[in-house]
This record gives C-alpha cells, structure tokens and sequence, in this order.
C-alpha cells in the first residue's frame, strides 16, 4: 500500500487533536483529480462545523482531514476526467465533508477545479478559494450587485472581508466597510471608499443608503446592519442564519448561504488575480507538520489575511 503524511483528527475537537500521520494514499475514483498538494488554506473555525465531524447522512467520518482550500499539481485522473489534465497547477475548494487537504495528496472532484492564476505562488493561491468564492457568490448569486450600488462589508480587513471590500469595487460598487483601527489604512487600500473604526463608532450612526450588506459577523452587528438598508436591500449573513426580525412595511431580505466550489467562479477569481485587481493576504505560513500550530494562531492570533499550510516548498 503507498502512503502519504496526512494532517488527521481522530475524535471531535480542536487544534490538539490534530496529528501528522501516515495515511493510506488516495486513488481517485471517477470523475476525481490527484492533486499533489503543495499548499491548503486553513479556516479556524472549520473545526467547530458539523460537516468536519459527519457526512450527510450524520455518520461518523473520523479520522478527517481538514483544510478545504487547495493548491498543487494534479497528479492522477480518475476514469472520465475531462476538466484537468495530469502535470496542470490547480485550485480550488474540496468540499467541506470530504477529506481536506492537509495532507501530501487530496482527491477532488475535477469539475471542482481551476487552473491556479499564474501570477501566485501555490501557498498565496492556497488562501483564496474559500474566502474569495464567499465573496463572489454573495454579490453575484445572493445579491446582485450592481455598478453604482452602495455595499457595507463587515469586518473589511478579515479573511473574507478583505475579497468582499475588492469585489465589491470590482463589480463597480461604492464600497463602506467596517475594521479596527490598526486596519483603516489597509482596508482602504484595498479600494474601500470609507472605513469605520467599528470599536469607536456604532456604524449605524454614520452609515445610511446602503443596498448590500455583507456580515462575517453576527448579533448585534446584524441586527443593526438592517435599519441601514435602502428598501430592496439586502442582508447577507456569513456567521450562522441571521437572528434578526425584518421590520414590518420595510422590503428589506435577510439570508444566510454556504459557500459551493464552483470552477467557472474559480477561473473569473483567477483573472481578477491575474489582472492585478484582486490582491491576496496571506497571514502566516505554517509547515505541514505544525498544522495544530496553524489552527490555533488562526483562532488567537491578531491577523491580516489567511493562515496556509505549506506542504511542499513551490
Ligand atoms: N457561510 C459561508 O459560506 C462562510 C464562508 C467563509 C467564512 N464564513 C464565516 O465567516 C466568519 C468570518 O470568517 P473570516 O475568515 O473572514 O474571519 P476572520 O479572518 O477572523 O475575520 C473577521 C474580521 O472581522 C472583524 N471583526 C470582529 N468583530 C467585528 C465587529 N463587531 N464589527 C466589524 N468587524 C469585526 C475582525 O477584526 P478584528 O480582529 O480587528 O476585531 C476580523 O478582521 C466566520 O464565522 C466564518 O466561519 C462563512
């Protein structure tokens, strides 16, 4: 049997559970790629979701392997690939009940993935899929937003924050967004058009007209984020479904989503990159082997940008 080093838990937890093991390798089953993983982004908080624990019918799926966004060089094709070929730089999202990709290899469904954008190297195009995917489908396929639209993105200068604030103005909106003080600067640079120390100033206070609000948030944040809608506008809530009361007389929606891999959104966000309009933040880079070290400054740690687990030097 051929073996790779793999990142698993064995039991429901947090960082401590993760340990470097050595794993049966995976065969790709049809319409599968092998990707040879140079580099998976990390999201803190996956350890806490239902789908790392079980699959969809509830059962058990320990030992799992986490970190669902992937970057490397597919290796092997399972029957009936059409999307990749063997010896092609990929990306994208393994779906979030399947094994990850912290681990040497990762087996994916092909349609799944992208050619990697040229002008990253795998560890940056490694923190993309996720955050930058959430971001996409928010204002493309929950809202639509439109040149000329006012959007409100929470927590500017996070994971997902920081794509939102440059595909909202990519997709020509006026961008607002929320961030601590140590961040304005960054999250203007990044095209903001107005950021709000969101610790010194309530944002309800000094924000109005807006037609898409974007919240990795949560809570209050959510609910307050309702009385600064225009009628038709829109509450698009990353954290869990909003626990929010939509005022009565007021056209105002309010949705949660999960983000879906999706190759043509894929190819779009690695254009964008290419093109030098969508720019990557990568926090910390880890060494396979001290992946639980990843977790847990993903979880505590002051950051700008994602955590990657780098598994082979590119
Ligand atoms: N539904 C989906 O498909 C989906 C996809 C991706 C992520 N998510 C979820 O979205 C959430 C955020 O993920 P992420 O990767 O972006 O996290 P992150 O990188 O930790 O970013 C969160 C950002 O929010 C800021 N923040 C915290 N409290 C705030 C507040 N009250 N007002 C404004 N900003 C605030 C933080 O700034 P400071 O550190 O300066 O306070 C930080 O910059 C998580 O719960 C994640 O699970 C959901």
């Amino acid at each position: 049997m051929t073996t790779m080093r793999a990142v698993r838990a064995h039991a429901r937890g947090g960082a401590e559970q993760l340990q470097l093991e050595d794993v049966p390798k995976p065969e790709p089953q049809a319409g599968e790629a092998l990707i040879r993983v140079h580099a998976a982004g990390i999201t803190p908080t996956e350890l806490e979701w239902s789908e790392t624990w079980v699959d969809r019918q509830g059962h058990d799926r320990t030992p799992t392997i986490p970190s669902h966004e992937v970057s490397g060089v597919v290796e092997e094709l399972g029957p009936g690939v059409t999307h990749v070929v063997a010896g092609e730089e990929v990306y994208g999202l393994v779906p979030f009940d399947h094994d990850g990709a912290a681990a040497d290899y990762v087996a994916v469904r092909a349609r799944d993935l992208a050619p990697k954008p040229v002008t990253l190297d795998h560890s940056r195009t490694a923190a993309l899929p996720l955050s930058a995917l959430t971001a996409w489908q928010a204002f493309t396929e929950q809202a639509h937003v439109h040149p000329g639209n006012h959007v409100l993105v929470h927590g500017g200068a996070g994971g997902v924050g920081a794509f939102a604030v440059q595909i909202a103005k990519a997709l020509g909106a006026r961008v607002t967004a929320t961030a601590s003080a140590g961040d304005i600067e960054y999250v203007r640079s990044l095209g903001a058009d107005v950021v709000i120390d969101y610790k010194a100033t309530p944002f309800e206070e000094v924000v109005s007209d807006v037609d898409v609000v974007l919240d990795p948030i949560g809570g209050r944040t959510a609910e307050a984020s309702l009385g600064v809608l225009n009628d038709g506008g829109s509450l698009i809530s990353l954290a869990g479904p909003p626990a929010v009361t939509l005022p009565e007389g007021r056209d105002l929606s309010a949705e949660f989503f999960i983000v879906e891999p999706e190759r043509s959104q894929l190819i779009e966000l690695a254009r964008l990159v290419d093109d030098g309009r969508l720019r990557v933040e990568v926090a910390e880079v880890f060494p396979l082997e001290d992946a639980a070290a990843a977790y847990e400054f993903g979880r505590t740690a002051r950051r700008r940008g994602k955590v990657v687990v780098q598994v082979e030097r590119s």
